[in-house]
């Protein structure tokens, strides 16, 4: 690696928010060994079966602001203990300093769908799979703030009709947002920072390569190797909240 880097792009995924308890998508507590991906996180999904789709996104959106779960009884008839919204880690919280002190460009790109990186404190940031604090008016495009549930009842704020509320989610099949802004930025980088993501989703599996054919240096960061691991210039392995302040309080010290 250059001993200090002027542009520097980083990649998240789910394992950067596991240790602020969100489940990540794969491994053997994943989210996708409960659930269906065609039966959650499709457009066909939420044309055949939206009241279920809704219900996917308002447990997660309920876990992640700390709201009781939608009978807040379980089963056996016990209240369903408070709990609290989730809140950023070491992971996050160095991602943010790094941005504010750093003094070349940096461009966060998270497929993480949770707030915790804004929560941080990051400001060049996007959401390239969606938010999943926002809906979207399917008939105009337009997407905001929803902290709530919503069902096919809500009524959109725009059109002010009934039925065109969606989850502001890149589902499969879709294309993901921000990609000329980023793919600008991955060969404009002489760093680029991959962290934990298991590199299994396109395109941003693939967004390592774009970056080091321009001439950009390669990390990864991960609890254990992904997929593309032996494609990168270096890995650095263990829990995201050691590892990931490690790298970047070292890499700002060089800069
Ligand atoms: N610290 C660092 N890495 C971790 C930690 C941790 N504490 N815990 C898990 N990981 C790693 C796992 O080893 C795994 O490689 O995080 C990675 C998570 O992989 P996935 O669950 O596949 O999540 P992600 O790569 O973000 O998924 C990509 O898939 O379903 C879609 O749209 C969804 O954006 C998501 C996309």
């Amino acid at each position: 690696m250059k001993a200090s880097p002027r542009r520097v792009v980083v990649l998240t995924g789910a394992g950067i928010s596991a240790e602020s308890g969100i489940r990540t998508f794969r491994g053997a507590d994943g989210l996708w060994e409960d659930h269906r991906i065609e039966d959650v996180a499709t457009p066909e999904a939420f044309e055949r079966d939206p009241i279920l789709v809704h219900r996917f996104y308002n447990e997660r959106r309920r876990a992640h602001e700390g709201i009781p779960d939608v009978t807040g009884v379980s089963e056996q008839g016990a209240v369903s203990p408070p709990r609290s919204p989730v809140a950023p880690n070491a992971g996050h919280l160095a991602l943010a300093r790094f941005e504010k002190e750093f003094p070349g460009d940096f461009l966060l790109v998270t497929q993480n769908i949770d707030a915790l990186h804004e929560r941080a404190g990051s400001k060049q940031l996007l959401h390239m799979h969606g938010e999943l604090l926002k809906m979207r008016c399917a008939r105009t495009g337009k997407s905001y703030s929803w902290t709530q549930d919503s069902s096919v009842e809500s009524v959109c704020e725009c059109c002010r009709q009934k039925g065109n509320l969606r989850p502001h989610i890149v589902w499969f099949g879709e294309m993901p947002f921000f990609m000329e802004e980023i793919e600008a930025a991955l060969f404009a980088c002489d760093l680029f920072v991959s962290i934990g993501t298991s590199g299994n989703v396109y395109p941003a599996a693939g967004f390592f390569r774009l970056a080091r054919d321009s001439g950009a240096h390669t990390v990864e960061l991960n609890l254990e190797p992904s997929a593309n691991a032996a494609s990168f210039d270096e890995g650095l392995y263990g829990s995201g909240t050691e590892v990931i302040p490690r790298f970047f309080d070292t890499l700002l010290s060089r800069s």
